[in-house]
């Protein structure tokens, strides 16, 4: 069945835990749909993990269209929820309503998400007003890493936990139908989830959440460039996609591949007459 923004209340209403992995392109994301994750993020950590950039601050509007359109023409019940990029709705409400919408309209997304809380509500408003379902995202918020001064835990100190959970209430009241949660204490993360009515998805903010969220690459190793603390890795595709690589070199190199059962035969009569 397709999940909506009406399973993610229910969901909430049910104490039902909610799934959601990051995919970029048509053959992951099938997989995640089959086997029942309810959420695919298009995040803009594409820019790090796919395009090989530094942080997330270059990917544009036309990146994640690119890849929403691929996500979304594999996906048959998740809800695919499409990352706003940077400057894509900061400078003003207008932008981020026409940005919002080429995710929908363009890229086939159901829902779009973006970073930051109270600031970005006048936005968040506008986006919900136009009938397009907006996730939210707090705490460590990687599109401020500047801001910031690096990516690091958000929320320890007194003043920075009572922001968080205001920023959770202010983007709940905004019309926000889920928040993600990044880097935050877990029982942080866990009083926040007890104090808002929408989901919570927690990304390195333990497992008081109402939901999860992974990076697919993280949780595969398949990048490993850096693993932060809040990865599990499932599996270790990556060390089996460069052995794998490892054995079609030397297959190629030594004639193994391909192999008859991998060709195409013509008649004797024809190619004799070739020759
Ligand atoms: O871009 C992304 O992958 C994200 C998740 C980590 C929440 O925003
Ligand atoms: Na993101």
């Amino acid at each position: 069945m397709k999940n909506t923004v009406v399973t993610f209340k229910e969901a909430k209403r049910d104490k039902i835990k909610l799934s959601m992995l990051t995919a970029y392109d048509y053959s992951t994301a099938k997989l995640m749909d089959q086997a029942g994750i309810n959420a695919i993020l298009v995040g803009d950590s594409l820019g790090m993990v796919v395009l090989g950039y530094k942080d997330t601050l270059q990917v544009t509007m036309e990146d994640m269209l690119h890849h929403t359109k691929a996500v979304a023409r594999g996906v048959q019940n998740a809800l695919v929820v499409s990352d706003m990029p940077f400057m894509s709705y900061q400078a003003s409400v207008y932008d981020a309503v026409c940005n919002a919408g080429r995710l929908i309209k363009e890229g086939q997304a159901n829902a779009v998400k973006l970073e930051g809380g109270s600031t970005f509500c006048p936005h968040i408003r506008a986006i919900v007003e136009a009938s397009i379902p907006v996730m939210a995202h707090i705490g460590l918020t990687p599109q401020s890493v500047n801001a910031f001064g690096g990516f690091r835990v958000q929320g320890r100190e007194m003043e920075e936990a009572r922001k968080l959970i205001e920023e959770a209430k202010a983007v709940e009241a905004a019309g926000a139908f889920a928040v993600v949660l990044e880097c935050i204490p877990a029982r942080l993360a866990k009083l926040i989830s007890e104090s808002i009515s929408i989901p919570t998805i927690g990304i390195g903010a333990g497992n008081g959440c109402d939901g999860q969220v992974l990076v697919y690459q993280d949780m595969l190793g398949v990048f490993t460039d850096f693993t932060p603390k809040f990865v599990k890795r499932f599996s270790d595709l990556g060390s089996q996609m460069k052995a794998a690589f490892q054995r079609y070199a030397d297959e190629v190199g030594n004639g193994e591949f391909p192999a008859a059962e991998h060709s195409f035969e013509i008649s004797d009569s024809i190619i004799e007459k070739l020759y």
